[in-house]
């Protein structure tokens, strides 16, 4: 398939297998952790990475329609499309299916193992960060804490290896995406990781560190390790809140909860003025504990001068998704005489609604003729938001 626009980054999960180890009922990444399915949980930590990337699953023929449900899922709460394709009898088919799907504007590919569900999306940013600094392929690993023998087939032991130069390797493995097509045209042999292919196609390859949350779950022990760690996580809502004010400009437009006002007084201030939409990113920044619109937009930055409202809830969603949220509501209250908010009211909160995935409702007061919002010289807006954790 080819896209000449699109991200930069594809990111394949294979998730394929069968799961004979682990000997549940299910292919294994359908098992859940915590009521929430290996593939469901890998997707979340795909889609919370800094940069968008393109998603291939790769799942077992017989379940991709089951595979489609469980990404159309998170993929709706991230705003995301995620492709489904089937896959081989073996890894390394299965991540071949995956590369078919890649669009021609990925540069840089990973492919990541469903089985490893519980990885954090900041080494997938990591791994990003290294195979963009090196231009070559790059992947995580954990250095081995156990004296490890070299056996034959009496179980006797042959040698002692020289664990300071072995690394258990993880995924997700990024690579220039050409090194990578062309180590799986030239592959020969079978390998367990994509690493081996690029390797033995002479391209370099370096390991960085990996994460002990990237472990592969493998066996039934593993699950159930995976269990443990899910249930210590605090998965409690969090509330945010954030307070905007402007003072009109009657030289100015207004534009307020995302919308024109014809024939309204605009707000002064940095980009359109629109307190409605500053104090929902505030909220949403403040709930997931990124600081405020200041510190992630940056005042001199010449991008958000005059931007829209839209722009800075649109980019905050964004980013609290990417630290695990989803956003469950948010309430906002505006202060001021003007403009009249009833009339408009459905308008600004379908509107709003759409940009934060999620209900927002608006409710406006004066303040009897008290302070600068009763003077009509400005308006004051306060907004709460609530965030559910994804995963
Ligand atoms: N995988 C795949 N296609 C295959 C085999 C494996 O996409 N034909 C994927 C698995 O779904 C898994 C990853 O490759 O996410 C790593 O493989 P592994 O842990 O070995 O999973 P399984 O092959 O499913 O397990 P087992 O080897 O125990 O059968
Ligand atoms: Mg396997």
């Amino acid at each position: 398939m080819s896209e000449s626009s699109g991200p930069r980054i594809a990111v394949i999960v294979v998730a394929a297998g069968s799961g004979t180890r682990l000997g549940a009922s299910a292919p294994k990444a359908f098992v859940p952790v915590g009521g929430i399915s290996l593939l469901g949980r890998s997707l979340y930590t795909v889609l919370g990475m800094r940069e968008p990337a393109q998603v291939v699953v790769v799942a077992p023929a017989e379940f991709v329609a089951d595979a489609e449900v469980i990404a159309a899922d998170v993929a709706g709460v991230a705003a995301a499309s995620v492709t489904v394709v089937a896959g081989g009898e073996t890894r390394q088919q299965s991540v071949l299916a995956g590369l078919r799907m890649v669009h021609d504007s990925a540069q840089v590919v990973l492919v990541h193992d469903a089985a490893r569900a519980l990885t954090p999306s900041a080494l997938f940013d990591r791994v990003v960060a290294e195979v963009d600094a090196r231009r070559h392929g790059v992947i995580p690993g954990l250095a081995v804490s156990d004296t490890i023998k070299r056996v034959d087939a009496r179980q006797d032991i042959v040698e002692t290896v020289d664990r300071s130069a072995l690394s258990a390797v993880q995924t997700p493995q990024g690579f220039p995406k050409d090194d990578l097509l062309d180590a799986y045209a030239r592959a020969t042999d079978e390998a367990t990781d994509d690493a081996a292919l690029v390797s033995a196609s002479g391209r370099r390859v370096s390991v960085v560190p990996g994460d002990p949350l990237a472990f592969k779950i493998t066996t039934p022990w593993d699950l159930r390790r995976a269990e443990e760690l899910v249930s210590r996580r605090d998965d409690s809502p969090r509330i945010g809140v954030g307070t905007d004010t402007h003072g009109f400009d009657p030289d100015a437009e207004l534009w307020l909860a995302g919308l024109y006002w014809p024939g309204e007084a605009g707000l002064a201030g940095h980009s359109d003025g629109d307190a409605v939409a500053h104090a929902i990113t505030d909220a949403l920044l403040s709930a997931a504990g990124l600081g405020d619109i200041g510190g992630a937009f940056g005042t001199d930055d010449p991008r958000f001068s005059g931007a829209h409202g839209e722009v800075f809830i649109r980019e905050a969603r964004r980013m609290v998704e990417g630290a695990g949220y989803r956003v469950g509501n948010i309430a906002v209250q505006v202060i001021g005489n003007r403009p009249k908010f009833a009339p408009r009211r459905h308008e600004a909160e379908a509107l709003l609604s759409e940009f934060v995935g999620a209900p927002v409702s608006i409710s406006a007061t004066t303040t009897d003729g008290l302070g600068f919002t009763g003077r009509g010289e400005g308006v004051a807006v306060i907004a709460t938001a609530l965030l559910l954790h994804n995963v």
